[in-house]
């Protein structure tokens, strides 16, 4: 299975998302990240989540930013979103054949206890970063649950 997941920049949130995933699933689940803003292409994530990542032992400092394409609707299963205004982003992007491939990161979750957004650290302080590594995790490991 082949998943997305993306955010505004693909430099702070995806791309510890992608790490932590990659981590987390069996090698047969295929995961990249992407943004829906062309900012950042071609840059290395933040340097505060490759710091968090590799506090964790994830090493994603070989992370390229790139935007979403029209061409992953097609060559993803599902494409998981940040938060809300992503989700309505990439949601405006995709044909309505596709649109069911798009879904909320922390909607599959669906945790009482998890906020639906995963916040964006970017303006924040490495504390911030630190909050949304531990937030990723524990939601990968649920959605794991039930995906594997
Ligand atoms: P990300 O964070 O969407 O988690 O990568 C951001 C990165 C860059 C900007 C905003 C959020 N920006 O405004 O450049």
């Amino acid at each position: 299975m082949k998943i997305l997941v993306v955010c505004l920049g693909n430099i702070c949130r995806s791309p510890l998302a992608e790490g932590i995933l990659k981590e987390v699933f069996p090698v047969n689940f295929y995961f990249d990240s992407a943004g829906t803003i062309d900012m950042h292409k071609g840059k290395a994530p933040d340097i505060r989540s490759i710091q968090v990542a590799k506090q964790n032992g994830i090493d994603i400092s070989n992370q390229k930013s790139r935007p979403i394409e029209f061409t992953d609707f097609e060559k993803f299963d599902e494409i998981w979103c940040m938060d809300r205004s992503v989700y309505q982003d990439v949601i405006n992007k995709v044909q309505k054949e596709e649109k069911q491939k798009v879904k909320l990161f922390l909607d599959i979750v669906n945790s009482e206890d998890l906020p639906k957004d995963v916040p964006d650290p970017y303006w924040g302080e490495y504390k911030d970063f630190e909050e949304v590594f531990n937030l990723l995790y524990k939601a990968s490991e649920i959605i794991k649950t039930k995906y594997c």
